[in-house]
């Protein structure tokens, strides 16, 4: 069974396959093709926090090659208590062909793989987001033409995204730098298991932001205070506030390094409207490309390469 519970399930032929799938697929829909791939496949989604991309990308994903999805709030799916995690899962295994899961826990996306019979599906738990990063990556494919001897700078919160860029730069060779104020780096459990996966990787880990971007072929970003932290909003703001990619910060980027952000984005703190909407940004087609690494990831596990 092909499940996606975070980037350390995949080998680098499983990226480099769901990249190259998501490329045939987006050339099909750029020249108006929906060609029904998966007719009658069943996508339930299980979401226990709010999602826009995410959730409109597989959604439309799955129709556009001919298919068709179930939403459900995780409370919805029963996980609030009402039955058990295994019942829930073996249940909606028996009806889907996939399941996508938005969590908290990584550990409710493992107990669906285990239980549902089915294609799971990760689409953000607190310690990962597979799918955004494998998108991402497609994003620089698209602009760089290879990712070769490229670097990615990270700027901000050891976060889910963080987590699973890493682990996606060190599994396609990319460089991965992250700056982190102090507090809020990558767990030091993650960077054993990520320098244990990839000794060859390029990692780089700092607190200084300036650093950082000064070899980076992109300058990422992230909220400083992901779902579920809200009420950390204001203490993350100071200890953040040197972290702003803003104007200054690109300018000790290379010229030609773009800017990206998973989104949502609070505007004004992790970046400003300058960089977000300014001439390096590809925020928004990075964003686009989550529905066509969306058909890549269905149709890889359904076994269908050739679109
Ligand atoms: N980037 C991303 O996952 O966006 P949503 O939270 O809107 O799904
Ligand atoms: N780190 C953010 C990503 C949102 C796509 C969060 O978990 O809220």
């Amino acid at each position: 069974m092909r499940h996606i519970e975070s980037m350390f399930r995949l080998s680098v032929d499983d990226c480099r396959a769901i990249l190259r799938i998501s490329k045939l697929a987006k050339a099909r829909w750029a020249v108006g093709d929906r060609p029904a791939l998966l007719p009658g496949r069943i996508m339930t989604l299980v979401f226990e926090k709010p999602s826009l991309r995410t959730r409109v990308s597989f959604e439309s994903a799955v129709a556009h090659l001919g298919g068709r999805s179930v939403f459900l709030t995780a409370a919805e799916a029963g996980l609030n208590g009402r039955e058990s995690v295994a019942d829930v899962a073996r249940v909606l295994g028996s009806y889907s062909d996939w399941i996508v899961l938005r969590t908290f826990s990584q550990q409710l996306v493992e107990d669906f793989a285990r239980y549902a019979g089915c294609a799971v599906i990760n689409g953000l738990s607190d310690s990962s987001h597979p799918c955004q990063a494998l998108s991402d990556v497609f994003t620089m494919t698209e602009v760089f033409g290879t990712l070769e001897g490229r670097s990615l700078a990270y700027i901000g919160d050891g976060n889910n995204v963080a987590r699973s860029l890493a682990v996606t730069c060190g599994l396609l060779g990319l460089g991965f730098t992250i700056a982190s104020p102090l507090g809020y780096e990558l767990s030091e459990e993650f960077v054993s298991r990520l320098r244990q996966a990839f000794p060859q990787g390029r990692f780089q880990f700092t607190s200084d932001p300036r650093s950082a971007v000064s070899h980076a072929d992109v300058v990422y970003t992230d909220v400083w205070a992901s779902m579920g932290q809200e009420a950390e909003q204001d203490l993350r703001k100071r200890a953040f506030a040197p972290y702003q990619v803003n104007a200054d910060l690109m300018k000790r980027a290379p010229a030609h390094a773009r800017f990206m952000h998973c989104l949502p984005a609070k505007r004004g703190l992790e970046v400003t409207d300058e960089v977000l909407d300014g001439p390096q940004s590809i925020a928004i087609p990075q964003a686009e490309n989550r529905m066509h690494v969306a058909k890549g990831i269905l149709l890889w596990q359904q076994g269908i390469e050739d679109v």
